[in-house]
């Protein structure tokens, strides 16, 4: 019978989670979903829509009629806002605080849970995302809370969005106080924080190179 992995790969953002979630479900043939996308479809969303990502009162009115559904081409995910492929669109910083914020909103994490644990039936993958061991797959064979300095961290992100050519300006200080203050968001809210699970191995990949952070990672898993 075909083996099923059930993986829950958690952390803070640039810890190298997706990285090390992507490469671990690559070596074990499995999908690796990223549930950050997600939640970045609906800030996108808000922002297309004017409405402030924070407020309730607005953004949980247009959560039945908005639609956010995956797919996998070549292996790699594509993310779907009511229709539109948006996957390029959704890694600007504009977009990764409007996700930050809509994801405190009780209403879009029910939303988005309900979705994630329909995609983990029955199938082998390795998700990430910041509740995936805690919340939305609290019976995952395997946990992993993969965090890194918040130096490090920052200075990751900000080497890749310079690469993409994403940065419009930002300076390493504007970009490392942003996300600092994502992380207190994230792991301040009462639905759902960012919080390791009692049971997930701590990896911290501050001085890992990603092949050895996905080392880290697989060396658990038999
Ligand atoms: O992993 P990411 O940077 O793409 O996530 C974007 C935001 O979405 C992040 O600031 C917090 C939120 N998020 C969440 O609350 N729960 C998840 N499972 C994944 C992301």
């Amino acid at each position: 019978m075909k083996r099923v992995y059930s993986i829950a790969i958690d952390g803070p953002a640039g810890a190298g989670k997706s990285t090390v979630a992507k490469g671990v479900a690559e070596r074990l043939g499995i999908v690796y979903v990223d549930t950050g996308a997600m939640y970045r479809a609906i800030g996108l969303k808000t922002l297309r829509l004017g409405i402030p990502s924070d407020d309730e009162k607005a953004v949980e009115p247009i959560l039945d009629s908005t639609s956010v559904t995956i797919e996998f081409k070549d292996g790699a995910q594509h993310i779907f806002l009511d229709g539109e492929d948006v996957t390029g669109l959704i890694r600007t910083q504009d977009v990764s605080n409007a996700a930050s914020k809509v994801s405190a909103i009780p209403a879009v994490r029910y939303k988005l849970v309900e979705l994630q644990r329909k995609l983990a039936e029955g199938t082998s993958l390795a998700m990430d995302g910041r509740d995936i061991g805690n919340y939305v797959l609290p019976n995952a064979e395997y946990k992993f809370f993969v965090t890194a300095s918040p130096e490090q961290r920052a200075s990751r992100r900000y080497r890749e969005l310079k690469e993409k050519g994403r940065l419009n300006g930002m300076t390493f200080n504007e970009l490392y106080l942003e996300m600092v203050e994502r992380d207190r968001r994230d792991s301040g809210r009462e639905c759902m924080p960012l919080k390791k699970a009692p049971d997930a191995v701590l990896v911290d990949t501050t001085y890992l190179t990603i092949e050895e952070s996905i080392q880290a990672v697989l060396r658990y898993i038999v």
